[in-house]
């Protein structure tokens, strides 16, 4: 099923994020880069662009969520756009009403963009071919996750530069993970050796389709690894027993200092949160000098910001140095002319 594309909706001229499967390695770049200049707004003391005044993001997060939802919510309000948050409690859907109709009551009051969490693959698709404005899928089910892997790709190459040659190993619950899917999608694009690691059960060898190694045994996985991305345990996208014991997946797939060590000696390890202590994750690694886990957390701003400046903006092409409350260095953002 071809669900990803972040350029054209069938339904107008509007573009969306729905998932990295289709976007190019130049796009790609353009949003990392994009995102990269907007980072010193988060510096600043008055942490604010006027670029998107007058727009209007609703957030509609149909699954819990800290990190994603207030990331979203404060890259609206740096970039002076009036956000909403919707919650599956505090909607309509708990009446009854349809994703679609809850959906085309937002639209019918004229929002730029919606980002949309939802426990449904396809949720985002569906929204983008029924309203007419910006989706921006922030998780749909096992799906994708586009802003996380945009986030990750964007913290792995600030530590490492270049994508390309790199080892990514990334391990854990592989086939519920939006997150696995949507990095392997972009690190693969942009030229970067894709490693998957966990029980059978949890990564059927059909992802080796998609481009990338498997090993079954961790410490065979993260040998020479330059990044390593721990992912939590899905257990609510799993409708089975998938191992017998959370004790049993630890003594096999957490990540330990003394498994570490058989990785490159800059290796970086990230996790999307939330994590588990002590199940993939040991606390020493966690807390370690490899860890760029708050990098991450930080870089999600940016990249958000980044994400719904390219999506509203028409043409996307610059901004008037004017409207800046203070210069930034992106070409993008200079006076009209310079870039
Ligand atoms: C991830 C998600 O929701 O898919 N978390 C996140 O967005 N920060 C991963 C997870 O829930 O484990």
């Amino acid at each position: 099923m071809m669900v990803c594309s972040w350029r054209k909706s069938r339904v107008s001229e509007r573009r969306h994020l729905l998932g990295l499967a289709h976007v190019s390695a130049e796009d790609l770049v353009l949003l990392l880069d994009t995102a990269e200049s907007l980072m010193e707004v988060s510096e600043r003391d008055v942490k604010k662009l006027p670029t998107l005044r007058g727009k209007t993001v609703i957030n509609l997060f149909m699954e819990n969520s800290t990190r994603t939802r207030i990331s979203f919510e404060i890259a609206a309000k740096r970039l002076s756009a009036d956000s909403i948050n919707i919650s599956a409690s505090s909607s309509s859907m708990s009446k009854g009403e349809t994703l679609a109709d809850t959906a085309r009551n937002l639209a019918a009051m004229s929002p730029d963009a919606i980002v949309v969490r939802h426990p449904a693959a396809g949720a985002a698709r569906l929204l983008a071919d029924i309203v007419d404005c910006s989706i921006v899928n922030a998780g749909d089910g096992w799906h994708e996750h586009p802003t996380q892997a945009l986030l990750d790709i964007l913290t792995i190459r600030q530590h490492k530069g270049a994508l390309s040659g790199l080892v990514v190993t990334i391990v854990g619950d592989i086939l519920h993970s939006r997150v696995a899917r949507s990095n392997i999608y972009g690190l693969k694009t942009l030229g970067a050796r894709v490693r998957l690691s966990g029980p059978p059960t949890l990564l059927p060898p059909e992802f080796a389709e998609l481009g990338v190694e498997i090993f079954y045994d961790l410490a065979e996985a993260v040998a020479e690894s330059d990044v390593v991305m721990m992912l939590r345990i899905q257990r609510e996208r799993q409708g089975q027993n998938y191992f017998p014991s959370l004790d049993e997946y630890a003594h096999y797939y957490c990540l330990t200092e003394e498994i570490l060590a058989e990785a490159k000696p800059d290796v970086i390890i990230l996790h999307p949160g939330p994590m588990n202590r002590g199940i993939e994750i040991s606390s020493g690694v966690a807390d370690g000098p490899y860890s760029v886990m708050m990098n991450q957390v930080s870089n999600g701003v940016a990249m958000r910001m980044a994400v719904l400046y390219q999506l509203i903006v028409p043409g996307a092409d610059g901004i008037r140095g004017s409207e800046l409350a203070q210069p930034v260095s992106h070409p993008l953002l200079r006076a009209g002319g310079e870039g």
